[in-house]
C-alpha cells in the first residue's frame, strides 16, 4: 500500500527551481532513501511534505489526505514526524523533556485542566513521561534523561531528535542526514535503530551522504539534481546507473 504519494511537486526561491515536478510513492513500511548531490532539493522536499514550505505546484498525498496547505500540527498528528539536517534541540532543557515535547502533540488535556491538574491530566503526564523514557530508551539514550540536550555529543543529539520524532507516535518518519557528524561505530548503531524503526510497523524515508549506510538499509532510492528527480529504483539499480554517477562525480554529459 502507497502511504505517501509526491505527485508533481515544485517549489522555487525567487528565480531558482528549488524542486521540479517531482513524483515519487513511498510503501508503508519501507525504508527509501532520498539522495543527490548538495543542493538538489532534498531538505526542500522534506520541507514540502512536512508543511515548514508550500509548493507552487503539486500534491503530497499522505495516508488518502492531501497535505498540501494543512499546518505543521495537523500533519504531526496525521503521523509524519521528522528530524533536521541541522539540529533543531532545545539545548538548555532536559533530555527528558525534548522527548516530552514530542509527546505533547498527542495529549488532550487543555489548558484549564492544565491549570487545575486535574486527575486526568495527571495521569496523561505520567503517560507522557512513562512513553518518553522508552523512547529514549529505545535510542539508548535513557541514561542521559536528566542531561541538559547541549550537553550530549553530536551523535547522541540526532539520537535525540529521532527520540523526540518517534514520541509523536508517527506512521512515516523523516530524516534529514540522520548520520550526519556521527563516526564510524555511531553510524553502525544507527542502520541497527532504523531498522528498529521499521520492525516497529514505521515507515521511513530518509536523505544520507553516507552512500554505505544508504546501500545497507533502504530498499528503494530516489535520485535528485537541481531540483529534478533523474532516478528511482533499487540500491543496485542506482548503483550501476550512468545518469546517477555522472550527477555524482559531475561529469559532464557532453
Ligand atoms: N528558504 C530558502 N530560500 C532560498 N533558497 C533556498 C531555500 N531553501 C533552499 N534553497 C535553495 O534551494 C536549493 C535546494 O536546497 P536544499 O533543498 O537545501 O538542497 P539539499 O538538501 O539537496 O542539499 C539550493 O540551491 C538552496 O540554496
Ligand atoms: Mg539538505
Amino acid at each position: 500500500m502507497t502511504l505517501l504519494a509526491v505527485e508533481n511537486l515544485s517549489k522555487s526561491f525567487g528565480g531558482l527551481m528549488a524542486v521540479n515536478e517531482v513524483s515519487f510513492d513511498v510503501e508503508e513500511g519501507s525504508i527509501v532513501g532520498l539522495i543527490g548531490p548538495n543542493g538538489a532539493g532534498k531538505t526542500t522536499v522534506f520541507n514540502l511534505i512536512t508543511g515548514n514550505y508550500q509548493p507552487n505546484t503539486g500534491t503530497v498525498l499522505f495516508d488518502g489526505l492531501n497535505l498540501v496547505g494543512k499546518p505543521t500540527h495537523t500533519i504531526v498528528e496525521r503521523g509524519i514526524a521528522r528530524t533536521f539536517q541541522t539540529i533543531r534541540l532545545f539545548q538548555n532543557m532536559s533530555v527528558l523533556e525534548n522527548v516530552l515535547a514530542g509527546c505533547h502533540c498527542r495529549m488532550k488535556a487543555g489548558s484549564i485542566s492544565a491549570m487545575l491538574r486535574t486527575p486526568a491530566q495527571r495521569r496523561e503526564e505520567k503517560d507522557a513521561m512513562r512513553h518518553a523514557l522508552a523512547e529514549l530508551e529505545f535510542v539508548g539514550l535513557v541514561h542521559e534523561w536528566q542531561n541538559k540536550a547541549k550537553n550530549l555529543s553530536y551523535g547522541n543529539q540526532r539520537l535525540l531528535e529521532i527520540a523526540r520524532a518517534l514520541a509523536t507516535k508517527p506512521k512515516l518518519i523523516v530524516l534529514d542526514e540522520p548520520a550526519g557528524g556521527m563516526n564510524d561505530q555511531e553510524t553502525q548503531d544507527l542502520i541497527r535503530l532504523i531498522r528498529a524503526i521499521q520492525e516497529r510497523g514505521i515507515t521511513v524515508l530518509l536523505i544520507e551522504h553516507d552512500m554505505g549506510l544508504v546501500m545497507r538499509v533502504c530498499s528503494s532510492l530516489i535520485v535528485l539534481e537541481h531540483g529534478a528527480k533523474i532516478a528511482a529504483g533499487s540500491p543496485a539499480e542506482i548503483q550501476a546507473n550512468p545518469r546517477v554517477i555522472e550527477a555524482y562525480l559531475g561529469v559532464d554529459s557532453e
